[in-house]
């Protein structure tokens, strides 16, 4: 991908993993390191994008050329991610989302009593921002892409969550112990929403990001 063909584009990216506080010193969070993110937000700008990228809790060094966009929580992420795709033409939610977050936030840290048992934590339902950008495009004709992390049934579930989701583009990545998160090496099926499957063998996470942007600036003709 060394053709500059998403010169004119304007597209956003979300990496990292939201995180719910349930205190001053606490969350409810995930092992995304953001670096899959990273990949497709370095990647874009090298052909010739404008990149938004929104950092979810991530520990990495800003990319060079790219507009980059910090949150913490879900609410939050869902709250950039409509502002910045009002005149995107794809987005590509690479964040791990929190689909929970905690009822209440205690605002003084919460204190473990002796004789007792701890309180359960309540949990509510966050937005599925992708469900709802792929249902409701804050840009008509732009395109949405999303990620898949499946432990079992590959495809199947991630046939099945691509439809369920709505988006154009799934990205599906087995998981496992040592798999995908924090590593610098990816391996994947992209699905289509036209039914097509491309798979991308173990490789560098930029290389992923490169499929994705060839079938993103396929999709936009
Ligand atoms: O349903 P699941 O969490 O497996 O879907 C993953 C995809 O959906 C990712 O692209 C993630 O960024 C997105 N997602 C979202 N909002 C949520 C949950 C997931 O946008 N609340």
């Amino acid at each position: 991908g060394l053709a500059p063909d998403l010169a004119g584009r304007h597209v956003v990216v979300s990496a990292g993993g939201t995180r719910e506080p349930l205190d001053p010193v606490r969350f409810l969070g995930n092992r995304s390191s953001g670096r899959q993110g990273y990949a497709l937000a370095r990647t874009a700008v090298a052909r010739g994008a404008r990149v938004t990228l929104l950092a979810a809790n991530t520990a990495l060094p800003d990319p060079a050329g790219a507009d980059v966009v910090r949150v913490g929580t879900t609410v939050e992420l869902q709250d950039a991610v409509l502002k910045a795709a009002a005149d995107a033409d794809a987005v590509v939610m690479a964040a791990a989302v929190a689909d929970f977050r905690p009822v209440t936030y205690v605002t003084g840290k919460i204190k473990k009593k002796e004789d007792r048992d701890p309180e359960p934590i309540a949990l509510t339902r966050n937005p599925d921002i992708l469900a709802g950008i792929s249902a409701d495009r804050p840009r008509p004709g732009q395109v949405v892409v999303g990620f898949a992390a499946e432990t079992d049934d590959v495809l199947a579930n991630g046939r099945a969550k691509l439809a369920r989701k709505g988006c154009d583009l799934l990205v599906v990545n087995e998981v496992g112990e040592s798999k995908a998160f924090g590593s610098d090496g990816n391996e994947a099926v992209v699905l289509t929403a036209g039914g097509r499957e491309v798979p991308v063998p173990y490789g560098p996470k930029e290389a992923l990001a490169d499929v994705v942007w060839d079938l993103v600036a396929e999709s936009l003709g």
